[in-house]
């Protein structure tokens, strides 16, 4: 299966997908990274993995959907079957969701519908919910509210730092995005033994 990630940060996601070993095994091949911060530290990860990175600045063009089709124009040639979102701070339009229609998927660091948006782990922390988690979604034109595919609670430690509660969410991220790109693979594999 082909795959793109699309990041704008540290990239520990990424890192955790490209070096899964049972991932390389099923044939997980992402064949682009494609950041929108000239500075993000996902770059040199991806390029430590060999993994080709485009960058592109969204300022430098004129709308939201002129940047999102020069991300089409760039991954028609590589035939995707999915648009990873991994850190990936943007809001996708439907130029994007229109060509990957049910194939962009999004990891998000809390139990959605609670904690949508940017700051989840810490609002959730703030809150002293019981629990809080991970999230893995398909992408629709909102924040954070496309159909969920998995979750995975993590529940507060009382008197953790906020700090602590960061590391073990995004330990279970790097668990849980895998897991279910393996699953991805396995239906992905089916609809294509079946055309
Ligand atoms: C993760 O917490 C992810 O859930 C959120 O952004 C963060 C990205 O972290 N959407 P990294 O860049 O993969 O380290």
């Amino acid at each position: 299966m082909r795959v793109a990630i699309f990041a704008s940060g540290t990239g520990s996601n990424l890192a955790a997908i490209a070096d899964h070993s049972g991932l390389k095994i099923a044939g997980l091949e992402i064949v682009q990274l494609i950041c929108d911060q000239p500075a993000a530290l996902v770059i040199q990860k991806a390029q430590q993995r060999q993994i080709p990175v485009t960058v592109l600045t969204p300022k430098t063009f004129v709308n939201r959907q002129a940047y999102e089709q020069a991300i089409v124009e760039q991954l028609a040639p590589l035939a995707i079957d999915y648009v990873l979102l991994a850190g990936y701070m943007r809001i996708i339009t439907p130029v994007l969701l229109n060509a990957y229609p049910k194939r962009i998927i999004n990891i998000h660091p809390a139990l959605l519908p609670a904690f949508p948006g940017i700051h989840s782990i810490q609002e959730a922390y703030t809150a002293q919910v019981t629990e809080t988690g991970v999230t893995v979604h398909y992408i629709d034109e909102g924040v954070d509210t496309g159909p969920i595919i998995a979750q995975q609670a993590v529940a507060l430690k009382p008197g953790e730092s906020l700090a602590e509660l960061e590391q073990r969410i995004h330990a279970v991220e790097h668990q849980l995005y895998p897991a279910v790109i393996q699953t991805l693979i396995k239906q992905n594999q089916k609809e294509h033994s079946f055309k």
